[in-house]
């Protein structure tokens, strides 16, 4: 348990917020544990019917704890982050996400298993795997390419380049960008609390449609990506590139 995740609940909404402003949001194995757990009962619960994932109003997160990647990097499949992304993948329940500031890494590629996303204009969305020493993970590699063709997403994936919030919607990432972070919240809040309204077995049928198409072939690119990504942490590229960070001036 850790209070970097607060989780809150608001009628059938449940909101997991990031919270470790110190650390802009990086998250770290227990942090990791503790959104794969919520997202579970939630999807268990029959009171739940939407999740909001959220951080501040300045930032989202920087993607996965580099300390935590060197110390302690995930070994194999049965591991904090791939339990979260694999209950963030099987949710059967709406999933909203309301970003602001930095979303780097896992932060941009969650998004991409969100069905609602709202962002702020100038939320700055970025992938540096590559740049890291490291490759796509979270399905990213086979649905930027789809989403975007593969030449706009050689630059996202290959080059790490940055976007911002107004690209991200431009491009289908996001649904919506708004003018700020509180804007971005306040409206994926109120849509999520739209879910209430909604008839739970409609929604749930009708996401589970539209997920279906690519489940299988998804989750397959996702373990492959997993077992790349965990060989690429131990790889003399990622080592240097890790220790790069952490020892920046
Ligand atoms: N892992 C661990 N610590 C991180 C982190 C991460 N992914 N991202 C930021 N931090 C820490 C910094 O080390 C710093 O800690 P310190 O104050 O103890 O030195 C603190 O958070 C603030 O970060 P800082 O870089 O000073 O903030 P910023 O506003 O200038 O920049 C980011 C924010 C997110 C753009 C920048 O921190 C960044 O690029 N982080 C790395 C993102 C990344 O590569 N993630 C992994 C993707 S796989």
């Amino acid at each position: 348990m850790t209070d970097a995740i607060q989780v809150e609940r608001e009628r059938g909404l449940l909101t997991l917020r990031l919270n470790r402003p110190d650390k802009k949001n990086a998250l770290t194995r227990a942090m990791y544990s503790r959104l794969a757990e919520a997202l579970k009962q939630a999807d268990s619960d029959p009171e739940i019917n939407a999740v909001l994932i959220t951080g501040s109003a300045e930032c989202f997160t920087a993607g996965n704890d580099i300390a935590d990647f060197v110390q302690q990097p995930p070994s194999d499949l049965d591991s904090p982050v791939f339990h979260f992304m694999l209950n963030l993948l099987e949710c059967r329940k709406p999933v909203i996400a309301a970003v602001a500031g930095a979303a780097v890494g896992i932060g941009t590629t969650l998004l991409l298993h969100c069905d609602l996303v709202y962002v702020s204009r100038d939320a700055r969305l970025r992938m540096p795997f590559v740049n890291l020493g490291l490759c796509p993970e979270f399905g990213s590699s086979l649905i930027l390419p789809r989403l975007l063709g593969q030449a706009k997403a050689a630059e996202l994936l290959l080059l790490g380049e940055g976007f911002n919030g107004e690209q991200a919607a431009a491009w289908g990432i996001a649904t919506q960008a708004l003018p700020s972070g509180e804007a971005a919240f306040a409206k994926a809040r109120e849509m999520a609390l739209r879910f209430d309204k909604l008839p739970p077995e409609a929604v749930r049928i009708s996401k589970q449609l539209m997920k279906a198409p690519d489940r299988d072939l998804l989750r397959k690119v996702v373990e492959e990506e997993g077992k790349l990504f965990v060989q690429r942490l131990r790889s003399p590229e990622a080592i240097a590139a890790l220790m790069g960070f952490i020892n920046r001036g």
